[in-house]
Parts: structure tokens; C-alpha cells; sequence
């Protein structure tokens, strides 16, 4: 698929996931099949700052492209040179945030209230274009601010804006930012956004846990592609995964009808990442994240991605436990020692286990 000049080898992306998706964990996936990765959201405000809050901002290498760079921020003033900075850097694409249910600051807005101040989006929009003219841009929403019936109209509003300033995507999450990650994302508002934009590029997000849940997505909405967040915390496999399970799908098309549903049967032949699939990325992950953050940060933060892949281990409660324990390089080599020697193999995660990266602060604010 196409993204404006880019293309995309699979209907697939990486997530924008504060605290997790940093290049370590877009390289990793990239290495099992993610086709297109995306930043978590940069404050524009920090970049503009310049100093150590840009350089720690600006994480990019050749490992890592088709590579998005998204900003987040209330004035296009600072959301304009923030983008221009992303941009002569070297990112493919630049993804405004109008998405996150961040809390309103001393009466300015950002993220998801763009949705209820459509003319401060609008702004942002624009600035942001004018100083970019030929630069590759998305914009991620939700799919309305609130449900009240005065809402509706104000995603369509910023969507007809961003197609007539030649966005090449937009993104939308089937939540509403009132909603912020409780309930379930609707599917049915992404489908029926596909049916008003048939000719537009729609990227879907909410609720992908699991390879299957991602082409169950697009046969369901027919988006033209899937963004994977929570599901992709900890299990990289998921766009291998989902990759097989789409060619499986085309090759079941290939047969008897064009408009044959998804087979969720095909799943039976995807197995679980091995022992020593988990192992290399484990041992991968920590390795890029140390060369980013050092050694003391890197342990902080990849103590919770070390619990996230836990539950692909037979004895998932207790490496856990494990990684719950980790603060260095030697405490991570130790937990590998001792429970990721074995040739045996992995196991599927319990249901359950999507549920537990809600407890994250850093989804309550999307702060970086
Ligand atoms: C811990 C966490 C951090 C997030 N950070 C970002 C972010 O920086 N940028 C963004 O666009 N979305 C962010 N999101 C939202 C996700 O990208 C995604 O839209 C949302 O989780 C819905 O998808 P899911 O239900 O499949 O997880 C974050 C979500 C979580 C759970």
C-alpha cells in the first residue's frame, strides 16, 4: 500500500505508544516483519526548546524506515517548527496528535481536544502544511470527542480539512477521547468512516490484540491499514503473525469467493515465538535500548516490556516476577539464564493478559 510517495509493504504500523515505542522497540518488530513504525508523541514544545529535550527526542537511523515522527502540542505556532525539525531529520512522515485524552492545560489544548476546538485544529492543520508543503503528513483522531450529538460533526470537519491540505492518512482510534481507554473501540464507526472516504487512505486503530484481531479489522472496516498498540507491547511476532495470516486470506480469496470472510481457523497454523525466538529478542531489545538510554534507564524501562513478553513463557507468572526485579543489564542477563535457556516452546498468552498495560501511567496522559 501507499502512504502519499512511501510504500508500505504491509497493511500494518507500529504504533505511537509513550514510554514503549522508542527505536529499540521499532527496530525489534521491524527485524519480524513491522512494515512502518511510528514515534511515541513528542512534545513540540520540548523540541523547540532545543538542548537535551530535542536530542532525546530525535532517535532516528537506517534501521528504522518508513519511520513517522509525531508531535504533539496546542499552538500552531509551535506545532508548525516542531514538525519542520522532525522533518529535516530525516522522519518519512510527520503524524499531528489530535488523539490523546491528555488533560487540558491553563485553558489550552492539545491531543484529543482538537475534536471540540476545531478551529485550534484547523490552525494547526494548516500551519503545519504551509511550512511543510511536500512533506508526507498524517494526523491521528478519535473518533469523536464525546457521544453527544453536538460532537459528531467535528471529526468530519478536521478530516475534510487534512484531505484538502493533501494529508496522505489519517488515523483514528474507535474510541472517544472522553472514553480514553475504557470500553471497547467501535469498529463500526471506522467502517462507516471508510464508506465516507472510500478513496482516502484510513488507518484504523482500537482494540488489535492479536494478529488475528488486525486482518479481522480490515476485512470488518476495510481500512487500508491496522495500527497496532497494546498488542504490539512485548510481541513482536505480531506483524509476522499477521503478515502469514493476511496471505493465507488473499490465497483463501484466490479460491471460491472475492468477498470470503477471514477464517480464523487459518490461526490454528501460527505458533507461539519459541524459547529462543524470545530469547534473541529480549536479548535485542536490551541491547538498543542500553546504546539509547544507558544502561540505568534502559532497566527501567524495559523492566515493564520484560513483563509483557513474559506471557509468551510456559512459566509466564513467575519470569513476571522476575522481570519486576530488574535494574540492571546483570539482573536482565540473569533472568535469561534462568528461564529462557531451553530449546522447548512458547505459549499463546492468556485472554487476560491485553488488559494488564492499562494499569501504565502513561496511558492516562500520553506524556513523553
Ligand atoms: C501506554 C500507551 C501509550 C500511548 N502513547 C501514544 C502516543 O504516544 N501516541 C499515540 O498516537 N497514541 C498513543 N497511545 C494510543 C495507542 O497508540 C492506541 O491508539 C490505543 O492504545 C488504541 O489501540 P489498542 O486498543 O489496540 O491498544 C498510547 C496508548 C498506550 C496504552
Amino acid at each position: 500500500m501507499n502512504l502519499g510517495p512511501l510504500t508500505i509493504s504491509a497493511p500494518f504500523c507500529q504504533a505511537g505508544l509513550a514510554g514503549y515505542s522508542d527505536r529499540a522497540m521499532r527496530v525489534v518488530a521491524r527485524r519480524r516483519g513491522c512494515p512502518y513504525a511510528v514515534t511515541e508523541a513528542l512534545l513540540d514544545t520540548i523540541m523547540l526548546a532545543g538542548g537535551e529535550g530535542l536530542r532525546k527526542s530525535i532517535d532516528i537511523n537506517d534501521d528504522d524506515h518508513p519511520v513517522a515522527g509525531q508531535i504533539i502540542g496546542s499552538e500552531p505556532e509551535t506545532m508548525a517548527p516542531a514538525a519542520r525539525i522532525l522533518a529535516e531529520r530525516g522522519y518519512d512522515v510527520v503524524d499531528l496528535n489530535f488523539a490523546c485524552p491528555v488533560k487540558k492545560i491553563k485553558n489550552k489544548s492539545r491531543g484529543g481536544h482538537m475534536l471540540r476546538d476545531v478551529s485550534r485544529g484547523h490552525s494547526i492543520l494548516r500551519a503545519v502544511r504551509q511550512q511543510l508543503p511536500r512533506t508526507t503528513l498524517t494526523v491521528s483522531l478519535r473518533r469523536a470527542f464525546d457521544d453527544s450529538p453536538d460532537n459528531q460533526g467535528a471529526l468530519f470537519e478536521l478530516i475534510d480539512e487534512a484531505w484538502r491540505l493533501g494529508f496522505a492518512a489519517v488515523r483514528v482510534h474507535g474510541r472517544t477521547v472522553e472514553q480514553k481507554y475504557l470500553g471497547r473501540a467501535d469498529w463500526r464507526a471506522l467502517r462507516e468512516l471508510k464508506q465516507r472516504y472510500p478513496r482516502n487512505t484510513i488507518i484504523g486503530s482500537g482494540d488489535v490484540f492479536t494478529a488475528e484481531d488486525a486482518v479481522r479489522m480490515l476485512d470488518e472496516t476495510e481500512v487500508d491499514m491496522v495500527w497496532i498498540a497494546r498488542g504490539a507491547i512485548g510481541n513482536p511476532w505480531i506483524f509476522r503473525d499477521a503478515r502469514l495470516l493476511l496471505q493465507k486470506r488473499e490465497m483463501q480469496r484466490g479460491g471460491e469467493s472475492l468477498k470470503s470472510p477471514f477464517d480464523p481457523s487459518a490461526c490454528e497454523s501460527l505458533s507461539p515465538p519459541s524459547i529462543p525466538e524470545q530469547r534473541a529478542a529480549l536479548t535485542e531489545h536490551f541491547d538498543i535500548a542500553m546504546q539509547i538510554h544507558g544502561e540505568q534507564l534502559a532497566g527501567r524501562r524495559m523492566r515493564k516490556m520484560g513483563i509483557k513478553y513474559a506471557r509468551f513463557h510456559p512459566d509466564a507468572h513467575d519470569v513476571k516476577k522476575a522481570f519486576i526485579e530488574v535494574r540492571s543489564l546483570r539482573d536482565w542477563q540473569a533472568v535469561l539464564t534462568r528461564f529462557y535457556e531451553s530449546n522447548g516452546g512458547g505459549v499463546w498468552p492468556a485472554s487476560t493478559a491485553a488488559d494488564e498495560v492499562n494499569d501504565d501511567p502513561a496511558m492516562q496522559t500520553c506524556e513523553t
